[in-house]
């Protein structure tokens, strides 16, 4: 596969770095508007060319795929472009800003017959797909109740940069920068977390956001800070169960962190991803009666990056697609609905 990479800011570096470890993966070019990160990046990770606009590299042509790693709002057109040109498509999340535009995304990479995957990274965690795989067996019982947190700490801490000054983050604080903030931005993954772990989807939502005070007037330059800091779900799924699905950028001390229980009525299970790594626990069988819980061995699993290279590779799609991603992105939407209209609201 011959691949290309749009957009060569931060998250560029992880898929340049994966992509490049994938026997047959060969990166051809890198795109970004801004010249001088799309150079420094080529050199870096040692990639033949680079281009300013993806329509001079849609022009060049010579490529298979591409990895698109624009921010959110530039998800669409140019994965609607990459279609249009018969290249196979990996998008970072959210796979765009709203349900609509997803569908369209969705809708025309099936009717072309490309490969589409959406990157939720938090798939190729182990402990995650152990814990799908309990859930199917029964080894829990029937779902009764979902707890999903995503924790970060980037508007306490500095570690990742500094928000009040770094056009990463003060684009994923600005609604008119394309984004839909911590629910957009993290939602997602704490959604698809949720809904894959416990092997269900999400029927009804009830959702509060709230975007803080955060500099004089709100505003830093050019960026009104309007996008929300965080979010709490009330949810109902498919499968019974229900639930509370939250996240937020104001988790001092927890850096980046994914948490998930399930509970059914015969056990529970909880994973915890976090930067130094993952656990999962369960609490089954004569356990219960205690309350102790013990730790699953989880065996390694393929990357979404591995995934997409073997499905271009075989012309066979696989998980997670465009198509999960935009019905996740409908409960997105209609979670920011719900909190307008202070409602709960059914999918
Ligand atoms: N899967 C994950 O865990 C994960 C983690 C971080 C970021 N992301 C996603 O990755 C995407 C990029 O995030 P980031 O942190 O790298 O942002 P970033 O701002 O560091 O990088 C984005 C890059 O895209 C370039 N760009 C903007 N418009 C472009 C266009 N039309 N054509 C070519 N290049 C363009 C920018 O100049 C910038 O270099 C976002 O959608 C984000 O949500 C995903």
């Amino acid at each position: 596969m011959r691949l290309v990479i749009l957009g060569t800011g931060g998250m560029a570096r992880q898929h340049a770095m994966h992509f490049a470890a994938v026997p047959g993966v060969t990166l051809v070019a890198g795109v970004d508007v801004d010249k001088s990160r799309a150079d420094a990046f080529a050199a870096k990770h040692d990639i033949a060319r680079g281009f300013t606009s993806l329509d001079e590299a849609i022009a060049w042509g010579e490529f298979d795929a591409a990895a698109n790693v624009t921010p959110d709002s530039v998800h669409h057109a140019t994965t609607m472009k990459l279609l249009a040109a018969g290249k196979h498509v990996f998008c970072e999340k959210p796979l765009a800003v709203n349900y609509p535009d997803a569908k369209q995304m969705a809708d025309t990479a099936e009717k072309a017959g490309l490969i589409n995957m959406v990157n939720l990274t938090y798939r190729n965690v182990a402990q995650l797909q152990k814990a799908r795989a309990m859930v199917l067996a029964g080894d829990i019982g029937t779902v009764r109740h979902i707890e999903a947190a995503y924790k970060q700490s980037w508007l306490v801490s500095k570690l990742w940069g500094d928000w009040k000054t770094e056009q990463q983050w003060l684009w994923r604080l600005s609604k008119k920068h394309g984004s839909n903030g911590c629910l957009g931005d993290t939602g997602i993954h704490i959604l698809d977390f949720a809904v894959y772990g416990a092997a269900t989807d999400v029927d009804h939502v009830f959702c509060k956001l709230r975007a803080f005070d955060k500099a004089p007037g709100n505003q830093i330059g050019e960026y009104v800070l309007d996008a929300n800091d965080g979010f709490t779900m009330a949810a109902t799924f498919k499968n019974g169960a229900i639930g509370v699905i939250h996240g937020t950028r104001w988790a001092t001390g927890h850096i980046n962190e994914l948490q998930l229980r399930i509970y059914g009525d015969k056990g529970g299970l909880e994973v915890i991803h976090r930067t130094d790594g993952s656990t999962l626990r369960a609490c089954i069988g004569a356990n219960i009666e205690k309350g102790e819980w013990q730790d699953v061995a989880a065996e390694e699993v393929e990357t979404n990056y591995q995934k997409f290279a073997a499905a271009v590779k075989s012309g066979k799609m696989q998980e997670p697609s465009f198509r999960h991603a935009a019905n996740l992105q409908k409960v997105l939407d209609l979670a920011q609905v719900s909190d307008q209209k202070h409602a709960e609201l059914e999918l």
